[in-house]
């Protein structure tokens, strides 16, 4: 037999080169440059641990039952990135950015486009549930100057631990939701409710996973936002809370340091009349820094 022929066979001690070898000559290179990693990751790790057939066939099932629960409102695969910390991988590699900029942190499943404009002041809790919170600070670029109409679609879960597209039909449609537009000084201000934690939908496989690994599914507690303007890196990212528990734990390692905020309790009737509100509130200050676009180092930006 020709040593080509030969070399094409399958055999366990070169089983990935064998199969990198199969692509042709029409690869696009950057594909066969990606397909070529995870192919030699996925056989060394397989043989490094050593998989079973029941094994193999137990992982093929968990992916199938993955696939299986995504729809239009759930997205299964993305909170399984997530929890394996590979959708922070990918944001980390692909958002550096100048020193002082405000750092990104995930997504998550539950951001939705069109959330209604409101004006500085505006309460975006329409249930009413929760602790009231004033959301106050700036926009400004990397050299502390203000960034006039940036703006701030900010969203996070209600005080049971739920978005309101959890619950259509028991919270109001954009419960918590809302863009809005900074000052001329850069400033930018609202009221809303004062976060908690809450768990990542774990009655899917991704949950069942977490279980079988002793891990919680809980999100240590936060608001989130995207944050742009034009000629500046759009930032999606998250306050924290700094009195939660989850910080450390958070289910989909979404923390940094940089990114959790002091959040004072204010128990004075003149401020908290001042602010619409009845009784004591929590107040945050946080300024977000964005960089030029372009100022970034990132591998692909
Ligand atoms: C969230 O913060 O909304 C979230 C992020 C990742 C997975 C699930 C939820
Ligand atoms: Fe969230």
């Amino acid at each position: 037999m020709a040593d080509a022929e030969e070399a094409a066979y399958f055999e366990a001690g070169r089983s990935a080169e064998v199969v990198i070898n199969r692509m042709g000559p029409k690869t696009d290179p950057r594909l066969r440059e990606i397909m070529s990693v995870v192919v030699r990751h996925l056989h060394a790790a397989t043989r490094e641990a050593n998989i079973t057939s029941d094994e193999w066939m137990a992982a093929i099932q968990f992916l199938t039952d993955t696939g299986h629960m995504c729809s239009e409102w759930r997205q299964e695969f993305i909170l399984l990135s997530d929890v394996l910390g590979v959708s922070m991988l990918v944001d980390a590699l692909n958002h550096q950015r100048p020193e002082g900029s405000t750092e990104n942190t995930v997504l998550g499943p539950f951001y939705v486009s069109n959330a209604p404009r409101y004006a500085h002041g505006d309460n975006i809790c329409l249930d009413g549930k929760g602790e009231p919170l004033v959301v106050r600070g700036r926009v400004v670029d990397t050299e502390g100057r203000p960034i006039e109409g940036a703006t701030l679609d900010v969203w996070q879960a209600n005080e049971d631990g739920f978005y309101d597209v959890q619950q259509k039909g028991i919270q109001p449609d954009f419960n918590l939701r809302g863009i809005f537009e900074s000052d001329a000084k850069g400033e930018y201000w609202f009221r809303s409710c004062k976060p908690r934690w809450y768990p990542i939908p774990d009655d899917g496989p991704v949950g069942k996973m977490l279980a079988a690994l002793d891990r919680h599914p809980n999100r240590a507690a936060h608001l989130h936002f995207i944050v742009s303007a034009p000629g500046y890196d759009r930032v999606v990212t998250h306050i924290f809370t700094p009195d939660c528990p989850y910080l450390p734990e958070d289910a989909v390692f979404g923390v940094k340091h940089s990114l959790i905020a002091d959040f004072q309790k204010v128990d004075d009737p003149a401020q908290a009349a001042e602010r619409g509100f009845d009784g004591p509130y929590w107040s945050v200050e946080w300024n977000f820094v964005l960089a030029r676009e372009g100022a970034l180092q990132g591998a692909d930006n």
